[in-house]
């Protein structure tokens, strides 16, 4: 038996987990400044326990939120999230492999969304149904070279 060449392995195989990342978007219901800081003090909490990391871009008629870790706690999270009762129509953007973490200091960023994202009128309209995975990939890029 050669149960301790295993147990070596164990370690390096996790830290080397592969790494996915999911960017969703969806419309608050009942958005106010206590419910944000309730959902991020959740969402910081249990990622640190799951070794995610990520970003909420959140204004009351929006949220697009990329989370990024080892799929399997990636896929959890965003099961626990399609089931919250603070957002509605939520749409998966997209997810995918990544060859890294893009927020990999920050258990979840909060982000006001800008000006230069969607206007309130196109968000009414629609936009976010429409946004493609890379435009909504590109808007989170933005926000991590701004917090770089
Ligand atoms: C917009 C939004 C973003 C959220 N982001 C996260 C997140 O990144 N991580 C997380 O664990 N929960 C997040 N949540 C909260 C989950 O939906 C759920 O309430 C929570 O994970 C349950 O955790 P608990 O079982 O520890 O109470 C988010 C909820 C909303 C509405």
């Amino acid at each position: 038996m050669t149960a301790p060449a295993a147990t070596k392995a164990a370690a390096p195989a996790l830290a080397a987990a592969p790494l996915m990342q999911l960017i969703y978007a969806s419309r608050p219901f009942g958005f106010s400044g206590d419910m944000l800081d309730d959902i991020l003090m959740t969402a910081r909490h249990n990622n640190r326990r799951d070794g995610l990391t990520g970003a909420l871009i959140c204004r009351a008629d929006l949220f697009l939120q990329m989370l990024e870790g080892p799929r399997d706690k990636v896929t959890a999270t965003f099961g626990r999230i399609l089931r919250d009762d603070r957002h509605l129509e939520v749409s998966l953007v997209w997810s995918g492999d990544a060859p890294a973490r893009l927020f990999g200091h920050w258990d979840m960023l909060e982000d006001p969304a800008r000006s230069w994202m969607w206007s309130r009128e196109e968000v009414r309209a629609g936009a976010m149904l429409r946004a493609s995975a890379a435009e909504a990939r590109e808007v989170f890029d933005r926000v991590a070279g701004e917090v770089a």
